[in-house]
C-alpha cells in the first residue's frame, strides 16, 4: 500500500429512486448492516486518516451512521452528479496532502484488499512516470448500467457511461466499479473541469478520466473480481449482493472452522460470531447481535438474534431466542422454546414448548413443558428468578415478579403467584375429583338427548 496519508470521500447522497424507497438507498441492509457501514468497516481496515460521507441535506440518518462509525459528513445541496458529490467534500480536505479514494455507499461487497491494490496502483507515480489516477474496473456478465472503461494500450483513456454510449462502446465489458484514487490536490482540480452535458445532465465523476488525459496524466484501470464490484441501484440488486455477501461470509465461517450442514439455507448477519467446531442446521436465521460459542449446536429452523450461546449448548430445532438470551455451557433448548431477556446458568433444559422472558434461571434447573413465565401485565414487565436445581413441571405459569428458590418443586399445571422458598414443593391447581361410575351415566343421557332430538 502507498505509504502516503489516506482520505477517503464516501458518495451517499444519491435519492436511490430505483429503489423506489422512502429509506436512503445506502440505509437498506445487507446481513443486517446497512450498505454505508459496510462501506465504512472497509476504510477502517485501510487505516483512512479521515473519511468524509457525502450527504443529501435531509438525511440525518445517514449523518448519525456516520458518525456511528467516526466518519465526518458534508452535505451536497443537491444532487447533480457523481462528480459534484466528490467536490462537496473539498472544502474539508483542502489542508489534505496525502491520496484520495473515493468510494460509492451502494457497493457494499467491496474488500479492502481489493482498495489497497488499487491505492497500490499510484505507488510509482512521479514526473512523467507512474499513475495519477487508478481507477477500479471489473469485467461483467452484463455490463448494463456500468460506466464503461475504455483503454489504450495499458492506459485507461475515457469511461464513458451506459446511458452516453454507443451501441459499439456498449458492447464493451470492463465496467467502472466506482472507485478511483489519486493525490487529493489532482482529483479535486480535475473535478473543477467536469461539465454536465450528457445524457442525464449532470456532472459525472467518470468525466475526470478524459480530462485527465488531456492534462497528460495518466489513468490506469486496475481490474476486480464482479463479485466485489456490484452497484445496488434496484430492490434485485439488493438480493443479489445480499445472497453474494451470504455465501462469502459462510465460506469465511467455514474457512474457521464453524460446520453448516446445509449453508445455503442459513441467514447470517454481518456480525454475526460463530466459533469454530459449532454446527449449524439447516434453515437458521441469524439476526444481528449473536455469539455462538464452540462446540454449540443450533439445530434447524432456530431464529436467533442479539442473544450470546455457550460452549457445548445444545438450541432447537425450531426454537427462537429474541433479545437478550444469555445462555451458559451446556444449556439444552429444545424445540418451540421462545427466550427473551433471559440468562440460563449452565446446564439448564428446557425441552419444549416454553416461553422464557425476563428471567434468570440457575444453574442445572428444568423447565417442564409448556411452562410460561407470565411476564407482561400488560403495562409493566416483571421478573421470574428460578433457583439452581429447581424442577418447574409441566404447565406451569409463572406469573411475574416472582421467585421460585433453588431445589424446589413446582407441581405441574400449577399457577405460581407467590415466591417459593428453596427445596419447598410448590401446588398451585384444583384437586382432582374421580366419580367411579359416572362417565357412563353422562354417555347415557347425551344418547337419549340425541334419540328424542
Ligand atoms: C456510477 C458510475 C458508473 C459506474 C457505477 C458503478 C458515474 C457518473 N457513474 O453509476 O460509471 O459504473 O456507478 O456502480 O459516476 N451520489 C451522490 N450524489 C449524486 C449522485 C450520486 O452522492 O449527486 C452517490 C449515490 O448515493 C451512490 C453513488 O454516488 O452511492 C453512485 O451513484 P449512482 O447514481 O448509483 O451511480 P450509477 O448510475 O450507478
Ligand atoms: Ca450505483
Amino acid at each position: 500500500m502507498s505509504d502516503s496519508a489516506l482520505a477517503v470521500v464516501v458518495l451517499a447522497a444519491g435519492s436511490g429512486t430505483r429503489m423506489k424507497s422512502t429509506l436512503p438507498k445506502v440505509l437498506h441492509a445487507i446481513g443486517g448492516r446497512p450498505m454505508l457501514a459496510h462501506v465504512l468497516a472497509v476504510t477502517k481496515v485501510l487505516k483512512a486518516a479521515r473519511v468524509v460521507v457525502v450527504t443529501a441535506p435531509d438525511a440525518a440518518a445517514v449523518a448519525a451512521l456516520a458518525k456511528e462509525w467516526g466518519a465526518e459528513t458534508v452535505v451536497q445541496q443537491r444532487q447533480l452528479g457523481t462528480g459534484h458529490a466528490v467536490l462537496a467534500a473539498e472544502g474539508a480536505l483542502k489542508e489534505f496532502a496525502g491520496n484520495l479514494l473515493v468510494l460509492f455507499g451502494d457497493t457494499p461487497l467491496l474488500t479492502a484488499g481489493t482498495l489497497s491494490r488499487l491505492i497500490a496502483g499510484l505507488e510509482d507515480s512521479g514526473p512523467g512516470a507512474g499513475t495519477d489516477i487508478a481507477a477500479l474496473g471489473f469485467r461483467a456478465a452484463d455490463p448494463a448500467g456500468y460506466g464503461r472503461m475504455v483503454c489504450d494500450g495499458n492506459r485507461l483513456s475515457r469511461i464513458v457511461e451506459d446511458k452516453d454510449a454507443t451501441p459499439e462502446e456498449r458492447r464493451n465489458n470492463l465496467c467502472f466499479a466506482g472507485m478511483l484514487a489519486g493525490k487529493a490536490s489532482t482529483v479535486f482540480e480535475l473535478l473543477h473541469g467536469v461539465g454536465n452535458q450528457n445524457a442525464q445532465g449532470e456532472f459525472y465523476l467518470t468525466d475526470l478520466i478524459a480530462i485527465a488525459g488531456a492534462r497528460k496524466l495518466r489513468c490506469a484501470a486496475v481490474e476486480g473480481k464482479e463479485e466485489e464490484m456490484l452497484g445496488v441501484n434496484s430492490r434485485a440488486h439488493l438480493a443479489e449482493a445480499e445472497m453474494a455477501f451470504q455465501a462469502r461470509r459462510k465460506a469465511e465461517l467455514m474457512e474457521q472452522g464453524v460446520s453448516f450442514l446445509a449453508p445455503d439455507t442459513v441467514f447470517v448477519s454481518a456480525d454475526t460470531t460463530i466459533e469454530p467446531d459449532a454446527i449449524i442446521g439447516p434453515y437458521v436465521v441469524f439476526g444481528p447481535g449473536v455469539i455462538v460459542r464452540s462446540n454449540a449446536e443450533i439445530r434447524a429452523f432456530c431464529h436467533i438474534e442479539h442473544s450470546e450461546i455457550g460452549k457445548g449448548a445444545i438450541v432447537g430445532p425450531f426454537a427462537r431466542l429474541r433479545g437478550g438470551a444469555k445462555l451458559d455451557d451446556n444449556v439444552d433448548i429444545g424445540n418451540f422454546v421462545e427466550l427473551k431477556n433471559a440468562h440460563l446458568e449452565q446446564g439448564v433444559k428446557a425441552h419444549h414448548l416454553t416461553y422464557i422472558g425476563d428471567a434468570h434461571v440457575g444453574a442445572r434447573a428444568n423447565i417442564g413443558a409448556g411452562t410460561i413465565t407470565c411476564n407482561y401485565d400488560g403495562v409493566a414487565k416483571h421478573r421470574t428468578e428460578i433457583g439452581a436445581g429447581a424442577f418447574i413441571g409441566s404447565n406451569a405459569a409463572l406469573v411475574a415478579p416472582v421467585k421460585v428458590g433453588a431445589g424446589a418443586i413446582v407441581a405441574a399445571g400449577s399457577v405460581i403467584t407467590e415466591d417459593v422458598e428453596a427445596n419447598a414443593l410448590a401446588v398451585a391447581r384444583g384437586r382432582q375429583v374421580t366419580k367411579p361410575g359416572r362417565a357412563e351415566t353422562i354417555r347415557a343421557k347425551n344418547r337419549a338427548k340425541k334419540n328424542k332430538d
